[in-house]
């Protein structure tokens, strides 16, 4: 994975330059998504002059130039007889749902508060989250849902582009599983447990995370026509005093621990574990970098850490699977199965008490 070894110098020194000008050609491949150029060319379906461009998309000859040039440089576009068409690349930057997401939240909402990595990396808090979107807040979460539209818009649609695939598969193998009662510790706006329920009549699912979050399933619980099996626990759950509602057959944990610092997944983990019943499970989901089939899945996994550094908290990250066996012993559980590949590479590992 990721082996550079075998480049020439020459080649070594261009893939240095994209990294030395990424900021640039990520602004310049978004403005020619945002403003219309790939899908002009897409649409079109033929090699257009600049003029052109600039005539059907409404910005100036300077604009236009800046813009396709780049995507040039980037691969995005072709540039033959003073003409530009689209590649490959400027298609997948065009159409592809898992670039669009990523590009869109890392604009959004990562852009400028990454200008604050290494000072957020020093001080281990969010400086980025603090010079863009709250002064105050130790963590993101508790804004999550009332971030200016277009943040909060992107950081949805990320978060669930990668959930939701996951959940297709998972309902069908939940489902099956006759799960009484459930705790969705960080259940967010509702989607596991309006997808579970859904599926399964005799389940229930108790989301515990901020009023905020819980309010919006509560919503969206109503309209799907489950509200009845879908409860709320508001708590904040860095809190390690409180216990989570105790007696449960299942412990839900998806796209949830990768939030925290070890030590907190230490304590959140021995939380869930408390609660269980005598045939209780803590089901975990996470998109483990090192459970990738290759590489782009690793790539992007590795590559939003630094979200977590600079905007959501300054303490979590992408782990590896082998790091969270151990945070499961540290907690006293131990990993009873584990299935992979799930939607864009998910891993559902299933806990039992020691
Ligand atoms: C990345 S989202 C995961 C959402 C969902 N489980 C999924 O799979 O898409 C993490 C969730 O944990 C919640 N959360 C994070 N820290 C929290 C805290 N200290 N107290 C309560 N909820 C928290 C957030 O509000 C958010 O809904």
């Amino acid at each position: 994975m990721f082996d550079t070894k075998d480049i020439s110098g020459e080649q070594a020194l261009l893939e240095a330059q994209k990294i030395a000008f990424a900021p640039v050609i990520f602004q310049c491949a978004r403005l020619l998504r945002d403003w219309g150029i790939f899908n002009l060319l897409q649409v079109k379906k033929q090699p257009l002059t600049i003029q052109e461009i600039s005539k059907e998309c409404d910005i100036t000859i300077y604009a236009t130039q800046i813009l396709c040039e780049s995507g040039f440089s980037m691969g995005a576009l072709n540039f033959e007889d003073e003409k530009y068409s689209i590649t490959r690349i400027g298609y997948f930057l065009e159409n592809d749902e898992m670039t669009k997401a990523n590009m869109s939240y890392n604009h959004d909402v990562n852009y400028e508060g990454l200008f604050y990595l290494d000072r957020s990396l020093k001080e281990g808090k969010p400086v980025g989250l603090h010079h863009t979107f709250s002064k105050t807040e130790e963590t993101i979460y508790p804004i999550i849902t009332t971030l200016p539209k277009k943040a909060k818009d992107s950081w949805f649609g990320f978060d669930h582009f990668y959930s939701d695939a996951a959940f297709k598969s998972l309902v069908k193998i939940m489902s099956k599983r006759e799960i009484k009662n459930l705790l969705d510790v960080g259940g967010n706006t509702g989607k596991w447990s309006i997808a579970l329920t859904s599926a399964s009549p005799t389940t229930t699912v108790t989301i515990l995370d901020h009023k905020a979050q819980i309010d919006e399933a509560f919503i969206h619980a109503k309209e799907a026509g489950v509200k009845d099996r879908v409860k709320g626990y508001p708590l904040d759950l860095l809190d390690h005093s409180k216990p989570f509602p105790s007696d449960v057959d299942g412990v839900w944990m998806s796209q949830f621990l990768d939030c925290f610092a070890p030590s907190d997944i230490v304590n959140l983990l021995k939380r869930a574990k408390a609660s269980l019943n005598e045939n209780g499970r803590v089901y975990i989901v996470e998109p483990f970098w090192d459970r990738q089939s290759h590489e782009i899945g690793a790539y992007c996994l590795i590559n939003t850490s630094p979200y977590f550094t600079a905007m959501a908290n300054g303490t979590s990250k992408m782990y590896r699977a082998i790091e969270f066996k151990k945070f499961a012993e540290d907690a006293g559980l131990k990993v009873v199965e584990e299935i992979d590949g799930l939607g864009f590479g998910h891993t559902l590992m299933v806990c039992e008490a020691l």
